[in-house]
């Protein structure tokens, strides 16, 4: 039976029901449903809209159905409309007359924008949780390879060295971010829309401030349009979501590469990787790929609701409905990536010697060939000039810059002297980058503990 039964001579065509439900996406709210329910009635008997053990009973109601979803007692109807009407109609079914003055002064409008905040808000938290977490694994790996030296690239060209503490340590960086939007997104979505109704408001006397606070939110909404039709927050938190993810993918991408026989950096944990089933000597970096391909629906989750709300009039309208999967989608998939992506990363084996090998071919200490001239009184452009040369004849003569002989180098310029070949060693060249941000070990050393030392703050 409807809701809306008395304005209506016909029950909903049954596939059309089918069209219009939400209650197989939306029951997941259950729990955020009830809450919200419990608080609404708390304050309609404290303000005397209703009768004071009324709503005591409604609360023992619904926490009864809750009880009994929790425990498999009671299964939600497939086909009821949505959750809200789904345990509205239980309530009364169980109470009779007193569960059908829940829904006075609220409408299903502030209803749901409430249950999803709710629910989002739970949701912020277990991912900040686990963001958190990818980021104390990436300190605590950087510390262990500070000193380990790698190329660093630019087009994916070896550019100049650096160390592989310093490369984790730049995803440390993109995830506190990360983190912080997550926050920021937190933050922004704690408000109550309850009391909002359907549209305009109400005229029972309700204290929104009750239930803002009884339901732990930063105090209610401030128009009563806005807070049914407000869907910033799922906007926002798809948007956060989305970015993290892209930074997964992009460091999903790297450790593809870095598991392949051409680099060979890492290798991952038999526990974090596949086989084929042809092709006996494989091992695949699976979950690597499944992040970076995964990333491709939560970007559409955001474009989605973004394309979802972009024609939307004041105030609710039932395209809304459709936010729910999007951003369900969203958060399960980040959770579902990150529950894998630690302990892959957490696990996985470095290979320090390659890297060292990586660095040492492709003229990475170039720069630093060119820098040794400089602080010969050389201006740079003139050093940066003669060191391209002295490049372009290491490769002509299958030579490097650490083999090429010194009279090679004076040929090229009178400056030059046998302590070049201590200037352009990597380890000089790695070590002597410690300017603030820079790749030093002692760096990488640095920042990893004064990021562990802030996550331990956020944990207090
Ligand atoms: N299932 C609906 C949704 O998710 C609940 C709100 C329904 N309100 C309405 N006026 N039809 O948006």
């Amino acid at each position: 039976m409807k809701l809306w039964t008395g304005r209506f001579h016909k029950e909903l065509d049954k596939t059309t029901n089918d069209f219009n439900s939400s209650i197989s996406f939306d029951s997941r709210m259950a729990r955020e449903d009830i809450t919200g329910s419990i608080a609404h009635a708390t304050m309609l008997g404290s303000c005397g809209v209703i009768d004071k053990a009324e709503a005591d009973a409604i609360c023992k109601g619904l926490e009864g159905i809750l009880a009994d979803l929790e425990s498999g007692a009671l299964a939600i109807d497939p086909n009821a409309e949505d959750i809200h009407t789904f345990i509205e109609a239980e309530l009364t079914a169980r109470l009779g007359d007193s569960g059908k003055r829940l829904h006075t002064a609220r409408s299903r409008n502030d209803q749901v924008a409430l249950d999803v905040r709710l629910y989002l808000r739970g949701q912020c938290e277990t991912l900040r949780g686990q963001v958190a977490e990818l980021v104390r694994v990436l300190c605590k790996q950087a510390k262990e390879h500070s000193g380990d030296v790698m190329p660093g690239y630019t087009h994916l060209q070896r550019a100049q060295p650096i160390t592989f503490g310093h490369h984790l340590m730049a995803y440390a960086e993109m995830f506190l971010r990360d983190l912080s939007r997550l926050e920021d997104a937190q933050r922004r979505m704690n408000v109550c829309p309850l009391g909002s109704g359907a549209l305009a408001g109400t005229t029972y006397p309700l204290d929104r401030e009750m239930t803002a606070s009884l339901l732990g939110f930063d105090g209610p909404t401030h128009n009563s349009l806005d807070g049914v039709s407000d869907r910033d927050f799922c906007m926002e938190l798809a948007s956060a979501i989305a970015i993290c993810m892209v930074h997964l993918s992009r460091f999903s991408e790297e450790i593809i590469l870095w598991c392949s026989w051409e680099f060979k950096f890492i290798e991952l944990d038999d526990a974090f990787s596949t086989g084929s089933s042809i092709m006996p000597q494989k091992k695949n970096p699976d979950i690597a790929e499944l992040v970076r391909g995964k990333t491709g629906r939560v970007v559409g989750d955001l474009t989605t609701l973004l394309t979802m709300m972009k024609g939307l009039p004041l105030a609710y309208n039932k395209d809304m409905q459709e936010d729910k999967e999007a951003i369900f989608d969203a958060v399960d998939t980040l959770h579902m990536c990150l529950t894998a992506f630690i302990p892959m990363l957490d696990t996985m084996r470095v290979l320090p010697e390659n890297m060292r090998k990586a660095a040492a071919r492709g003229f990475i200490n170039a720069t630093d060939c060119a820098d040794y001239l400089v602080g010969k009184g050389l201006p740079f452009r003139d050093a940066y000039k003669v060191t391209g040369a002295l490049v372009a004849y290491c490769i002509d003569h299958d030579q490097t810059l650490e083999t090429l002989p010194l009279e090679q180098y004076k040929e090229h310029h009178e400056l030059f002297d046998q302590d070049v070949y201590e200037a352009i060693s990597l380890d000089r060249c790695v070590n002597g980058r410690k300017v603030l941000g820079g790749p030093a070990p002692e760096n990488v050393r640095r920042e990893a503990d004064r990021v562990l030392a802030m996550m331990e703050e956020k944990k207090a």
